[in-house]
């Protein structure tokens, strides 16, 4: 596809969706790197190839199973994404951001968004889990946003507040679930970068220095198409690495690394994930 997609598109993914199961999901949850056997738990599966979907952005990395999970989760009917295609991988913020789009027309209403990522928070350490609160959208301020291009007042106003991007009762919730079952759960802003890179140690503690915990390379676009189509969002990042802010440190940033953290926080964001969906 080489212009933006339309309603049309995303209509015609929903209808191929529907056509694969006729379940009206709830709640969309999104799995990032090494947290795809969160979906494991996902009751009357059907499980559905992004390939066997129209217009669905196809994911090349490791880690992304690249499959839709239709089915039942402590009693919500809910559309499971193992994995995700990044801005990185070439795809532009609209296709990017096309299975948000897509969940909008099968009529979700929740979107919880996970991902894996490096912690610039000093207190964070590999295997804690954050539950963000707010975002910086860094690609964004570059000018690089899903909602860049005509708008389709269907879809969402021209203009959108990010002021309440994270859904307060949905952020309640789940502290209240952490608190409950003593899962570590930090509270903090995503940084969301365009990636392949990871960061220099100046990037880091730059990015430290304006406010940001955790830094990935996801999860941004995809809140703001949520919200433009009037959704409740839910992040929570799996801390997989802790940034490296000093030059010739011991240890370097890969993608190993994040995927090994993600067998760590699998139980975890799965006790998280799931006690939030059994409170709902
Ligand atoms: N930086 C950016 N993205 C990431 C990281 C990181 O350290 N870890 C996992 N995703």
């Amino acid at each position: 596809m080489t212009s933006a997609p339309t309603r049309q598109h995303f209509e015609e993914a929903a209808a191929a969706i529907r056509g694969f199961s006729p379940l009206q999901p709830r709640v969309a949850l999104v799995l990032g790197s090494g947290l795809n056997p969160l979906a494991d738990q996902v009751e009357d599966a059907v499980v559905v190839r992004y390939g066997d979907i129209p217009h669905f952005p196809v994911s090349t990395i490791a880690g992304h199973q690249g499959r839709l999970v239709i089915g039942h989760l402590k009693g919500n009917p809910v559309i499971v994404m193992q994995g995700r295609a990044h801005y990185y991988e070439g795809y532009s913020m609209q296709q990017v951001t096309l299975p948000v789009r897509v969940f909008r027309q099968l009529g979700v209403e929740i979107l919880m968004l996970t991902n894996a990522a490096g912690g610039l928070n000093k207190q964070y350490h590999t295997g804690d889990m954050m539950l963000i609160n707010d975002h910086i959208n860094y690609v964004g301020m570059a000018g690089e946003n899903p909602l860049r291009g005509p708008n389709d007042p269907e879809l969402g106003p021209r203009f959108l507040d990010m002021s309440r991007t994270y859904d307060r009762e949905l952020r309640e919730l789940a502290l209240a679930v952490a608190t409950e079952e003593k899962l570590p759960l930090h509270q903090g802003v995503y940084v969301g970068l365009a990636g392949p890179t990871f960061e220099t140690p100046a990037d880091v503690r730059f990015l430290r220095m304006i406010g940001g915990d955790a830094v990935g390379m996801s999860t941004v676009p995809e809140a703001i198409v949520a919200r433009h189509g009037g959704m409740r969002v839910m992040g929570v990042s799996g801390i997989s690495n802790v940034a490296i802010d000093v030059i010739d440190g011991e240890g370097e940033a890969s993608h190993e690394e994040v995927l090994e953290a993600g067998a760590l926080l699998v139980p975890r964001m799965t006790s998280l994930i799931c006690g939030v969906l059994a409170r709902l």
